[in-house]
Parts: C-alpha cells; structure tokens; sequence
C-alpha cells in the first residue's frame, strides 16, 4: 500500500514547512512540494495540521513485574495506547530474574512482546544479578541488538553497587553499549522510609517525603563521578530535580559524554498531587516523586536549553487495586503511572504553546534524539528512506484528558480532567495506519523487534 500524505506542515528539529510525502514499501519515498498524485497511493489529508515523525518513547514498562503485582499493560494495550499518542516506537526494559542468563532474559521478554505489538520495539536489559557471567554476557547482548542497559542504584531487589556500575560502565563503554542509570540513593531512602513508617507516617504522601531531591542528586554525582573514572557514557533515566540537572550540566560543560532523560510527569505534575484524599496520592507514587514548582521549572529549561536531551514516558500504569498492596504503608504502593499516550499531547500543550519550548524541540526531544542516542537508525526523522512512522497531528484540536477515553488498561489518569490543545489524529508505523481519527485500525503483531547499534 502506498500513501500521499498531503498539505501537511512538516515539522523537524530545526524548521517547519509545507509538504508532501509520499510512503511506499514502509519507507518514506518522496518529500516535496505538491507531490504529483497517482492510481496507487491512497491520499492522506493533512491541511491545517502538522506531520511530525513518529515519537520513540525509550522508557516504557509492559507487563512489569514489580512489588508483588505487574504493570496492567500488556505489550497489546500498552503499544496500542502508545499509537493513539504519536508514538511509533518504544524501548521497554527487560529485566534480569536472579541467576538468569542475559541471553534468557531478553527472549522471555520477546515472547510477551512478539505478536502482540502493534508498532515496533526494543528492548534494554537490566541486569540485576551482578555475577562475572552477566558482566561478561554483556557484550554479546550488545551485539544482539540490545547495547543499553539499566542499572537501579535503588530498589533493594536490583540495586547495583558502586563497583558493579563502574565496572558496567566500562565494559559497555568500551562495546559500544551505553549504561543508563535510575539515579536515588539506596541507603537514604531505606533509613527514610523505615524512619517514616516507624513514626506511623504511613499514607502515599510520605512516599516523596522519604526521597528529598538531595537523594536523586547524590545518586546522580556519583553515577557522573563513576562514568568519569571510567572513562564512558552515562544516561540518566527519568530525571526529575534541579538539583539533579546542575549535577549533569556541571559535567556537560567539562565535556563529559553524560545525557539525561525527564518525563511529562515532572514537567506537569508537582507534588501536591500526594495530597489527594482517599488514598488518592498512590495514583502518583513513582520513583523519583513528583517534584516542586522550581524543580519544573528548571526542567523545562534543561530541554529548551539541551541539556536534557530527550523526553521519556516511564509508563508504568497501575490500577487503583494494586495500588492499594500499599494501603497500610506507602513502601508496599506499587511504583508507576500511565504515561506513554500523553506525552506529546502534553509536551505540545504544556510546552509549545506556552512557550516553554519551540515545536522544532518538541520533535528533537521525543523523535530524533531518542532515536539517535539509542540507535534507532531507521526512526525519529522525516527523511527520504526512513521508516515511514509518521504522525498527523492537529495543533488545534483540543481533548481533555482522562482514563476512560485514553486508551491505557489503567482506572485512572495523573492529569484527569486536564484540558490539552493538540492531539495526533493519524498514526502510521512502517508505512501502515495503525490509529486514524480514534480508531485502532492496526493489527496486533504487526510491530517488530528492533535491532539497534550505537
Ligand atoms: O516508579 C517508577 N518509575 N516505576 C517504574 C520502574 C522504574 O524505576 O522506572
Ligand atoms: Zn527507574
Ligand atoms: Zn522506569
């Protein structure tokens, strides 16, 4: 099937201009004004809207194990949330059972992956069990298609300690493989917690109570200092404090290969959240917390200004009965929010017409920087012979946001009744329409596993 995307305003990180594209054999075949018309190529009508390449949100979690329950997304309803939000690719985490091998670890992922995806993923891996085996498997993980991995500095259950992230760091580094980092201080917040729970602060609110921004930022000098000593790169995952971004900006400016990610939750959302009543500050028990005003701020200005390179999801939705594991103490809460089909309405409504960004940085931010950072050589541009992952988006439409007309499995949503200006309208992965005007018109398995390289 071919298709002529027609009218559209085109949008890459440095301009904006009015195009056609023509799509063919999953690739974009043609770019340019007033695209001759032909018998083979359906038209897509995009006057008065603009065509964005297909959002790669590299920080989702499918059907994630965690605290005794699992993410309520499968990789079906996750992935099919994902393209009524713009988003074309994801890169969800696999993450390592103690004593498995690295090599296992990804293919159960892909099991529950493969089939059920409706656009196209890949996977980082997280290694848990720190044994001389895993160490060493990593580079054939790399060579697999899998070259970045995540280690938690917190999370007693997968926690690494500093010599196990140097020594990571070094050997990805030096394959060509990139560490990412969950960046809190392990021994601060377990003291803060059991402090808390110890004095009968039981209650959701004190989940951000017992992780100070001082915790993130710690975690993240000391990730820096390791990525230093090891001469390699670091990436830090859903950063969230000011304290946080003057680390990684201090390192930036001496030159340090040290990027980082913030998610839409820490640009929109701040911390009075947790005073929800009824137990209604779980819904957004996540780590790292939600923030203050400053911190937003600040974070904001770190992706205008780029030293946050890219935009994140961290989907990882819970119900409101998981959430209740946690309801005689706040450390039982399962961590997590849906996330991965708002993002770009929020960055656009939050962001762009608010001036916080351009919509050129909104692109950067969520398609070419992932994409090239990650090793997605096919995604994040509009370009002649890319895949064809596109996005009509109509800047004026406007949507106000909540659960049950977001297409996440989850029973609430963290901007509930927020009214956002700008939804994507058409989504196309590989050339095929998999969501046109709020209709999942794309087949589940039809997504692929990515191979990526750095
Ligand atoms: O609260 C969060 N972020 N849950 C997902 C796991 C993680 O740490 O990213
Ligand atoms: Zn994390
Ligand atoms: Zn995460």
């Amino acid at each position: 099937m071919k298709y002529l995307v027609q009218n559209g305003v085109v949008v890459t990180p440095v301009n904006r201009f009015k195009a056609d594209i023509l799509v063919g054999d999953g690739i974009i075949q043609a770019i340019g004004a007033k695209l001759p018309e032909s018998p083979d190529a359906q038209r897509i009508d995009a006057s008065g809207k603009y065509v964005l390449p297909g959002a790669v949100d590299v920080h989702t979690h499918m059907a994630l194990p965690f605290g005794g329950t699992v993410s309520s997304d499968d990789f079906a309803d996750g992935t099919a949330a994902a393209a009524f939000g713009g988003v074309t690719t994801i890169i969800d985490f696999a993450i390592q059972a103690k004593g498995e091998k690295l090599a296992d670890t990804v293919s159960k992922r892909r099991a529950l992956a493969d089939g059920m995806v409706y656009i196209d993923y890949g996977l980082h891996v997280s290694i848990t069990d720190f044994t001389p085996a895993a160490m060493e498997e990593m580079v054939d993980i790399i060579k697999a298609g899998c070259p970045t991995f995540k280690l938690f500095m917190v999370y007693p259950d997968w926690a690494a300690d500093d010599y196990t992230l140097l020594n990571a760091i070094k050997r990805a580094s030096r394959n060509n493989g990139m560490i990412g980092v969950h960046a809190e201080n392990l021994n601060l917040v377990t003291r803060n917690v059991a402090e808390l729970l110890a004095a009968g602060k039981t209650e959701p609110k004190y989940h951000e109570v017992s992780r100070p921004d001082y915790v993130e930022a710690e975690a993240v000098a000391r990730a820096i200092m390791w990525a230093e000593v090891g001469e390699g790169k670091l990436y830090v995952v859903h950063l969230s404090t000011a304290r946080g971004l003057d680390k990684i900006r201090q390192a930036q400016r001496q030159g340090y290969p040290i990027m980082c990610e913030t998610c839409p939750q820490y640009l929109v959302l701040t911390k009075d959240k947790y005073n929800e009543p009824d137990f209604g500050g779980a819904k957004y028990v996540m780590s790292p917390p939600l923030r203050s005003d400053a911190d937003r701020d600040a974070l904001w200005k770190g992706l205008a200004s780029g030293e946050i390179s890219n935009v994140g999801s961290d989907h990882c939705p819970f119900s409101m009965d998981q959430k209740k594991l946690g309801i005689a103490g706040f450390d039982k809460i399962p961590n997590g929010a849906p996330g991965v089909e708002t993002t770009l309405m929020l960055l656009h409504s939050e962001g762009v017409l608010k001036g916080r960004i351009t919509l050129e940085k909104m692109v950067e931010v969520t398609s070419q920087n992932p994409a090239r950072i990650f090793g997605l050589r096919q995604k994040g541009a509009i370009e002649v012979g890319k895949d064809a992952d596109l996005v009509v988006f109509d800047p004026k439409l406007k949507r106000r946001l909540g659960y049950q007309t977001l297409h996440t499995k989850n029973d609430y949503s963290p901007y509930e009744g927020l009214e956002v200006t700008g939804v994507p309208v058409l989504t196309m992965s590989r050339g095929v329409v998999v969501c046109d005007n709020g209709k999942l018109i794309g087949s589940k398995g039809a997504g692929r596993f990515v191979e990526r390289k750095l």
